[in-house]
């Protein structure tokens, strides 16, 4: 296959869900935990807001979950896309936040869509994709497999990322939570961002920075061991990048070089550490230093990183070429499989705003999940970008500038009742009541009761979509 064949497959637009409920971190929930961290409220939200780069996290209501949320931000692509979803071929989703320990949420997902469309969807190939964080990229490299091998037969894909950060409560993770799904629209031809097929490395290691045992609803993470294994997933697949480059006569920086750079973006702090590794990567290949000399020391790299970031120098570059990427990730919090395909939202809105002047642009991809595996991959913007660049607007329905009035702030009680509802298993029947009844949305209706010779669905979930008419 040609190189011109292998390139013309990339994400056609990206659109994004988030939860209406949040909680504000730098009011009633900063003064209910700075005694646990032996704190006062003042000094705690200078350390989230300052220190990790947050400020409100998304909440999911009680009649949504991964599968609505995931089926909001495909509604959202079809409808501002203008898409037939008959011309729908695959529809992966990655998720570490599943519903079911056997169905796949694509099954969910696509009857909720092919139910309030009125269309047949059965053709449609519908997996699950988990490996933490990293999940939805795994499955965009199969979506863009499919596309190029040809089997779609023209038809396009939807790729979702889609999940609910829970940490414990009072824990120093929780203000890191988050929730929300973004939709990829995969395709020949596409008018967002053209994937170079060549540029994806992968790196994996069997780690124990951050997993969720089968029996708990909540992640257990190694705060700073974490950190550190992003980090040196980040360097694995930096020198893969160089080494590739360098092996196919382009200079090893090449590979590396890009107009805008997008991290997955646990908290904002965390895509500030990322571009500090990256960036010195970038010095040390300037003075001919290839990975094989880059340091490794977990606290030596650390101390060098930050040092970097205190730098003007940096914090311009920083500013420039990943500031547009990290618009909203402080008002939501950490969507995890999500969190890239966030940014790459974030970025295009951003791009959007500034027309024809991005067009060519290169955009340097780093995915990374916990446990852990990482991938980093190349795109670049499209000549009609503009025309779907209006699919990934986000930045009017949150924070202050809500002008929606779609955003609501939860009470310290009301946060702690959902956040206990995630996981446990349910009173069969009616569904817990929700903050604010689901509204023009695809909601959790019921769970299954019945185990009777005729039909058995003890606990199955019941989605459909709730017209505003049936409201009250
Ligand atoms: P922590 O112990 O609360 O915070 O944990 P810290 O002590 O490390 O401080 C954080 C920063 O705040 C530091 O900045 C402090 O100096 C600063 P730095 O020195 O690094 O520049 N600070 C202040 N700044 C201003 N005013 C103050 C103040 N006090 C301190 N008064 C941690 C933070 C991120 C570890 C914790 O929140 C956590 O465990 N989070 C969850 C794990 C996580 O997100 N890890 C990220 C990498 S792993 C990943 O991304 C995968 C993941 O998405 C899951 C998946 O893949 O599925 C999580």
């Amino acid at each position: 296959m040609s190189s011109s064949e292998l390139s013309s497959v990339g994400i056609d637009g990206v659109a994004v869900y988030v939860p209406r409920l949040y909680v504000d971190l730098t009011s009633e929930w900063a003064e209910a935990r700075a005694p646990l961290q032996s704190s006062d409220p003042a000094t705690l939200v200078a350390k989230l807001t300052r220190g990790i780069g947050v400020r409100k996290m998304a909440v999911p209501d009680a009649h949504e979950d991964s599968a609505t949320m995931a089926a909001m931000a495909a509604k959202r692509l079809i409808d501002r896309l203008g898409i037939n979803p008959a011309d729908i071929g695959y529809l992966a989703i990655g998720t570490e936040t599943t519903v079911d320990q056997s169905k796949s949420i694509a099954a969910y997902v696509l009857g909720m869509l092919s139910r309030h469309y009125g269309v047949d969807l059965s053709h449609v190939g519908c997996p699950q994709v988990q490996f933490a964080c990293v999940g939805a990229t795994y499955a965009l490299e199969a979506a863009a497999a499919l596309i190029r091998s040809g089997s779609l037969e023209g038809r396009s894909a939807l790729v979702i990322a889609t999940d609910i950060a829970c940490y414990a409560i009072g824990g120093p993770a929780e203000c890191t939570q988050g929730a929300g799904a973004v939709a990829l629209r995969v395709s020949a031809a596409p008018r967002l961002l053209e994937l170079e097929p060549r540029s994806w490395c992968s790196v994996t290691l069997d780690e124990r920075d951050f997993f969720r045992p089968n029996w708990s609803t909540e992640a257990v993470v190694d705060g700073q061991h974490s950190v550190d294994t992003y980090l040196r997933c980040l360097d694995g697949v930096l020198g893969s990048a160089a080494r590739a480059s360098a092996a196919r006569a382009r200079g090893a920086r090449d590979a590396l070089t890009a107009d805008y750079y997008l991290f997955h973006t646990p908290f904002p702090r965390m895509a500030e550490y990322a571009a500090a590794r990256l960036y010195r990567r970038l010095e040390a290949l300037e003075q001919g230093i290839g990975p094989d000399g880059w340091g490794s020391e977990p606290e030596r790299e650390r101390n060098a990183d930050r040092a970097r970031c205190k730098t003007e120098v940096f914090q311009a570059w920083f500013a420039a070429r990943c500031g547009p990427g990290l618009r909203s990730a402080s008002e939501i919090g950490n969507i995890y499989s999500g969190a890239l395909y966030l940014s790459l939202a974030d970025l295009i809105e951003s791009l959007g705003e500034r027309g024809s002047s991005a067009v060519g642009r290169r955009v340097l991809c780093f995915s990374y999940g916990s446990g852990a595996s990482a991938k980093l991959f190349a795109g670049t913007i499209r000549p009609e970008f503009t025309q779907t660049a209006h699919a990934a607007r986000l930045s009017g329905e949150l924070g202050s500038a809500d002008s929606s009035g779609r955003r609501r702030s939860l009470r310290l009680a009301e946060y702690h009742r959902l956040h206990g509802l995630h996981g446990v298993r349910p009173d069969l029947g009616p569904v817990n009541p929700s903050v604010v009844a689901p509204n023009e949305e695809f909601a959790l209706l019921r769970y299954g009761s019945e185990s009777s010779p005729q039909r058995v669905d003890l606990g199955y979930r019941y989605y459909d979509f709730v017209e505003q008419r049936s409201i009250g």
